[in-house]
């Protein structure tokens, strides 16, 4: 049996790069007979940046809302609120004293932000180590995350490996499953869609709302009448990533061939999103207004996630000598 494990801050609303990146292949590998999961909602990790407690709370339970709305089989995987369990903050202190400055003074997470230093908390310095408890306090052997996340598995299996190299054979060793085919989903912007670049598209937002989203899509100012390159297009790129390939054909035809404007192609996406997120949408919304049914599933899952990695943290304290 293998333990699949991953994680989404509740930073923000969860997103279709969110979706689309980690929440479908996530819940695919869960359905696997030889596959077990631990999912969770990284609420920790979004406090180095989301400081409204409500905001925070409520981002928290729409990403809860949106694995459920998805599908994620409770009973057979491990699905639980990262705070909730603060052994993984005790883990953190251990191998924050074994990980070297340099490696983390290279993070994208902390290198990105590296030239408004006023703007850094330590949170955010150390973030890649807390992620790494995440992972090796619960004995995880497969990561799937998007691309983005990679340099932070490289970081994961250093740490892990220093330890058990340091103190004896202790931790599993992880491995990243990165589909490299797997596109980086855009935001609105064309840049990678991402709650810090307010570029989002919500696919839980009441039907004017996502409209409104999808309509504020950057386009060229291409006229209507003439032939647009879908290739250098944000609405065809976003459509391409959710449509059938015969779908696809018949928009990058439409495109190439003139009087198409972004506005159809927008209305297009916006209806195709409906579509082929109908139950999705309507199970989301469920959740949303069964908080108390939300926290139970949560609270089980907590149960058992705590007993895993306080099996691992007993181990790390007796190498430790604590
Ligand atoms: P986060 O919350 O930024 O993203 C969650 C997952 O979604 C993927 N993703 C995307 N995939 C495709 N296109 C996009 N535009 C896009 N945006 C996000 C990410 O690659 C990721 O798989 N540090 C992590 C959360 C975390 C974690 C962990 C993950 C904390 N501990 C342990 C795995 C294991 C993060 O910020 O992901």
């Amino acid at each position: 049996m293998a333990r699949i494990l991953t994680g989404i801050q509740s930073s923000g609303r969860p997103h279709l790069g969110n979706i689309l990146g980690a929440i479908l292949p996530a819940i695919a590998l869960s359905k696997d007979a030889d596959n077990e999961a631990f999912f969770f909602i990284a609420d920790l990790h979004s406090l180095t940046t989301i400081k409204d407690p409500k905001q925070l709370c409520e981002n928290t339970k729409a990403t809860a809302a949106a694995w459920l709305a998805f599908g994620l089989d409770t009973q057979k995987n491990t699905f639980y609120r990262q705070s909730k369990i603060p052994e993984v903050c005790e883990l953190t202190w251990y191998l924050n004293c074994i990980t070297p400055f340099p490696m983390l003074a290279n993070a994208h997470s902390f290198k990105d932000k590296s030239d408004k230093l006023a703007d850094v908390n330590a949170g955010l310095f150390i973030y890649p180590v807390l992620m790494t408890s995440d992972i090796i306090g619960y004995n995880a052997d497969f990561v799937p995350v998007g691309k983005d996340q990679k340099q932070h598995l490289e970081m994961t299996r250093d740490i892990a490996s220093s330890f058990n190299r340091m103190y004896g054979e202790t931790f599993v060793v992880p491995k990243p499953i990165i589909d490299e085919r797997v596109m980086t989903i855009p935001g609105t912007d064309g840049q990678k869609m991402s709650k810090s670049y307010g570029n989002t598209i919500d696919i839980f937002l009441p039907d004017k709302k996502l409209r409104k989203v999808i309509m504020s899509i950057v386009t060229d100012s291409t006229p209507i009448e003439a032939p647009k390159n879908p290739d250098n297009d944000n609405v065809f790129a976003l459509y391409k990533v959710l449509a059938s390939n015969t779908k696809v054909s018949e928009m990058r035809a439409r495109y190439v061939e003139g009087n198409y404007g972004y506005g159809e192609a927008k209305q297009a996406l916006f209806e195709l999103i409906l579509s082929r997120f109908q139950n999705e949408r309507e199970a989301f919304k469920y959740y949303i207004s069964n908080p108390v049914e939300l926290e139970k599933r949560l609270q089980e899952g907590e149960a058992k996630a705590r007993i895993v990695i306080r099996e691992v943290l007993s181990r790390v304290r007796k190498k430790l000598r604590y």
